[in-house]
């Protein structure tokens, strides 16, 4: 199967999942989406109210920041999979419990092992525990650290940033710090040559 096959296979799981009970609520599942050749994937917490009208990731406000910050880096959401830990939405988006967590990381491992990214973007705290549980965000954030074949670059949650400006401008400065790693995920492994700010004019 083609890596484009094997993601759509696990749409429909995704789709048709009963592992835990958010599917009862939900009005969709929102599995994940975007290129299907990248070496970048970026994993947010759960959708929220928009993710679950219209079963994609990242379309209300926080995705809309996510798309600027993008663009600082020269990439467009085309050009990377984006998708979340829990893949229904939690009731009045509360925060996901830890069978949740369990239940729905059996599909992201499946998705991970499809695409083989070799740079992993981490959305807010839920993300970062999953993939490094002893880390903290406000230590952590924008650094990257190897786990197994990948790179995993911390970020704060676009969400967090819309609340606290002090937040979006550490999360801008994140993206434009690691934008050869983001740019280049192929030779990330190495860590090294990362790019200053450049004189580029900050969103925030
Ligand atoms: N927040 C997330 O963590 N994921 C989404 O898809 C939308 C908002």
């Amino acid at each position: 199967m083609t890596v484009r096959e094997e993601l759509l296979v696990l749409r429909e799981k995704i789709d048709s999942c009963q592992r835990c009970d958010l599917y009862k609520l939900a009005n969709h599942s929102v599995p994940g989406e975007g290129n299907v050749e990248t070496k970048i994937v970026f994993v947010g917490e759960a959708p929220g109210f928009y993710e679950d009208a219209q079963g994609r990731p990242f379309v209300g406000n926080a995705g809309k920041l996510l798309n600027l910050l993008l663009t600082k880096v020269g990439l467009v959401r085309e050009d990377v999979f984006i998708t979340n830990v829990i893949k229904h939405r939690p009731p009045e988006n509360r925060d996901p419990n830890p069978g949740e967590v369990a239940a729905c990381t059996f599909w992201l491992e499946q998705q991970l092992a499809a695409i083989s990214p070799k740079v992993l973007v981490t959305l807010g705290k839920w993300s970062l525990n999953y993939f490094l549980p002893t880390k903290k965000i406000s230590q952590i954030h924008g650094v990257p650290t190897k786990v197994k074949n990948m790179v995993v670059l911390p970020m704060y949650h676009p969400a967090a940033a819309l609340r606290n400006l002090k937040i979006a401008r550490e999360l801008e400065g994140d993206f434009l710090k690691n934008k050869d790693i983001l740019q280049n995920p192929n030779t990330a492994g190495d860590l090294g040559g990362r790019s200053e700010e450049g004189g580029q004019q900050s969103l925030f």
